[in-house]
């Protein structure tokens, strides 16, 4: 007999799309032609400054275990790029530098959350969300939404669903699985309700850098004392690298370095070095040249897949998903994703990821893959769904 795992084990979330993912590679290596609009992760890779940069760190040797909270030139980097690009100038001792978004989650849910404390979150979210508050020995409450309010909390359903054991939110803008966010009259407002419950909130603003329509605008410009993550992982497309960061208030700065200093020791050092060139001049305008490339995409799928019967409830204006509605196929997002996989030869990912509320009408389709690739995707969903 071995030693049984624990019981939160049984709790945790799966991620079907990491399944959805395995057998398209299988399909691949049997040799069909499969294009993934499935998993969320940008084709694009590394800029050459940065890769350069961690090289030079390597060589130098400078492979050791940098400060808890990063580097201090990156925590730096970071708070400037705050200020010139998201309206939202902070303090680079609020930067605490984690092992991506991921590990800026972890750190957020470990600092914040008692065993029993509730937790809201939108329905659909990001999957491993729940995850990260059940590590903490929290419970997750998901709030379904609906196409009227982009898929998002507002200050509404704070009235409707805070309870005597709610103690914050966590919440992403623009999402993960909706490429939606939250307009800022509702974002001040939402924030305000919480606060007025002195409650959390947890902020994911790691597609924040890859918005289309809007001002690109962190939420600590409505409320400065909010938690807010972010990553190198989808803008600065450094997926592998497993770098990410967290803005902490003044008075979370101590507990939460004293929790990354023996949780993680540090986030990767040569990592750490290679980012600091993702904010220079250069490095900046080849990420503004790839969040283009990801619009024109965008620009390009969602009319594409309205023509051949999917709905887009509420249009993407940001990350690079499409959440759409795919009754017109199917009542059963699950069974078509396995449908398009067979007959099309194209990977999306089931609405049942991403929480109940809407579950077996909808899907995801990333856009991380080039415009070519993604019309061939169109052609063959046309062609599998409308001519047979
Ligand atoms: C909304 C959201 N938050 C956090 C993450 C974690 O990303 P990483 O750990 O690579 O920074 C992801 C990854 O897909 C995501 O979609």
């Amino acid at each position: 007999m071995f030693p049984k795992p624990a019981q939160r084990i049984d709790q945790a979330t799966p991620f079907h799309a990491i399944e959805v993912a395995k057998k398209a590679a299988h399909l691949k290596r049997q040799g069909r032609d499969i294009i993934s609009l499935g998993i969320g992760e940008p084709d694009f890779t590394a800029a050459p400054q940065v890769v350069e940069a961690m090289q030079r760190a390597a060589k130098l040797g400078l492979s050791g275990y940098s400060p808890s909270a990063g580097l201090p030139e990156l925590r730096e980097a970071i708070a400037k790029f705050y200020g010139t690009q998201f309206q939202a100038p902070i303090d680079p001792r609020r930067v605490i530098v984690t092992n991506g978004g991921s590990g800026a989650l972890m750190l957020a849910a470990l600092s914040l959350i008692d065993p029993g404390a509730e937790v809201l979150m939108p329905d659909p979210c990001y999957p491993a969300n729940a995850n990260f508050i059940l590590a903490a020995g929290g419970v997750t409450k998901l709030v379904p939404t609906h196409a009227a309010n982009r898929f998002q909390l507002c200050a509404a359903d704070i009235e409707t669903h805070w309870h005597e054991k709610t103690r914050g939110i966590l919440i992403a803008s623009p999402s993960n699985p909706t490429g939606t966010s939250i307009a800022p009259d509702v974002l001040n407002a939402l924030l305000a309700a919480v606060r007025a419950r002195n409650g959390f909130v947890i902020m994911d603003e790691i597609y924040l850098g890859l918005s289309y329509n809007n001002a690109r605008q962190s939420a600590l410009v409505h409320d400065d004392q909010i938690i807010v993550l972010n990553s190198f992982s989808k803008y600065f497309h450094m997926t592998g690298w497993r770098l990410g960061w967290l803005i902490v208030p003044d008075h979370l700065i101590e507990p939460v370095e004293r929790l990354a200093s023996s949780l993680a020791i540090c986030a990767p050092t040569l990592a750490q070095y290679g980012a600091v060139a993702c904010f220079e001049a250069e490095t900046l305008a080849l990420f503004e040249h790839r969040r283009q490339a990801f619009q024109a995409r965008r620009d390009y799928l969602v009319p594409a897949l309205e023509s051949i019967g999917f709905q887009v409830p509420a249009h993407p204006d940001g990350a690079f998903y499409v959440y759409v509605d795919v009754t017109r196929h199917s009542h059963d997002s699950g069974k078509l994703a396995e449908q398009l996989l067979d007959k099309a030869g194209v990977a999306i990912v089931p609405g049942l990821d991403f929480g109940p509320a809407h579950s077996k009408h909808m899907a995801r389709m990333s856009y991380t893959t080039g415009l070519d690739q993604l019309e061939q995707a169109v052609d063959r969903m046309n062609k599998a769904l409308n001519h047979t």
